[in-house]
């Protein structure tokens, strides 16, 4: 049995102004599967995701969605087909507590429209939605208010609304605390259990990464240079040579970290 392909990259290729941010990158990602994009500090990680999620068009080469060319649909169009993507939480947010975001999210996704005035009526459905991301006790709560960890999962909580079958994820615990990070993972984790929802992300913190793929891909000076299971990443020399040349500048290290 061959598994489904939820997400394929055919070698998407941008440039900015001479600079090769992506050069013919290609990779997929199969159902309930989670894959790590990892590489330097201006390898091309968010170059890609903006590629994948439609937030800018490549120069050249595809992006497949469950199947559909999906290189010149928009954003919102690859939301409709299943793809979820985590966002800043918008200023437009900040007064409104979590309950309500959660409340619009869900609305949103249901296609209803809201009356933007006035206090929202909080459903049963929203209190869920912050429960399922760890934010049972802040619905009262500004979204302003939040911590930024907290900010984080009703980020997650957001994205999840949509009922997306697959979530992009670029950096999720970046200034998070440890603690709050391995929470992060933690909630991932359980996400994928209860939906087998697919991922993709990137990430800085190597723990996180190990811990939470099946499959990692390595970015270099936007060229895929390595993909494969955590422990042939660990262990591939071009890897290691990316990575120690960072780690030598103050960089990250490759090893987990205990
Ligand atoms: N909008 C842009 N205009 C010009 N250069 C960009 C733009 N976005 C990214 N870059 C450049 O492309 C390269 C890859 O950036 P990025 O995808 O953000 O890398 P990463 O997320 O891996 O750190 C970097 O050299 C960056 O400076
Ligand atoms: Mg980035």
């Amino acid at each position: 049995m061959t598994a489904e392909v939820v997400l394929a990259a055919e070698a998407l290729s941008k440039r900015f102004n001479g600079l090769e941010a992506l050069a013919e990158v290609s990779f997929t990602l199969y159902a309930g599967e989670t894959l790590a994009l990892i590489g330097p500090n201006g390898a091309g990680k968010t170059t890609c995701f903006k590629l994948l999620s439609g937030e800018m068009a490549p120069d050249s080469g595809k992006v497949h969605l469950f199947g559909r060319d999906v290189t010149r649909k928009s954003m919102a169009e690859r939301v409709r087909a299943g793809m979820g993507r985590s966002f800043q939480v918008p200023g437009v947010f900040a007064s409104m507590t979590a309950g309500e975001a959660a409340a619009l999210a869900l609305a949103a996704a249901g296609g209803k429209s809201f009356r933007m005035w006035g206090r929202l009526e909080v459903p049963e459905a929203a209190l869920a939605l912050l429960e399922r991301v760890g934010l049972g006790g802040a619905a009262e709560t500004p979204c302003g208010r939040l911590a930024h960890g907290d900010r984080k999962r009703l980020d997650l909580a957001l994205a999840l609304a949509q009922g997306p079958r697959l979530l992009l994820m670029d950096e999720p615990g970046a200034g998070m605390a440890p603690g709050e990070r391995r929470a992060l993972a933690a909630l991932l984790r359980a996400e994928r259990a209860r939906s087998g929802i697919a991922l993709l992300f990137t990430e800085h913190d190597m723990e996180a990464v190990f811990g939470l793929a099946d499959r990692i891909l390595v970015l270099d000076r936007g060229r895929l240079i390595a993909e494969g299971s955590p422990a042939a990443i660990r262990a591939d020399p071009r890897v290691r040579a990316v990575y120690l040349g960072e780690e030598a500048g103050g960089g990250v290290g490759l090893q987990p970290k205990p």
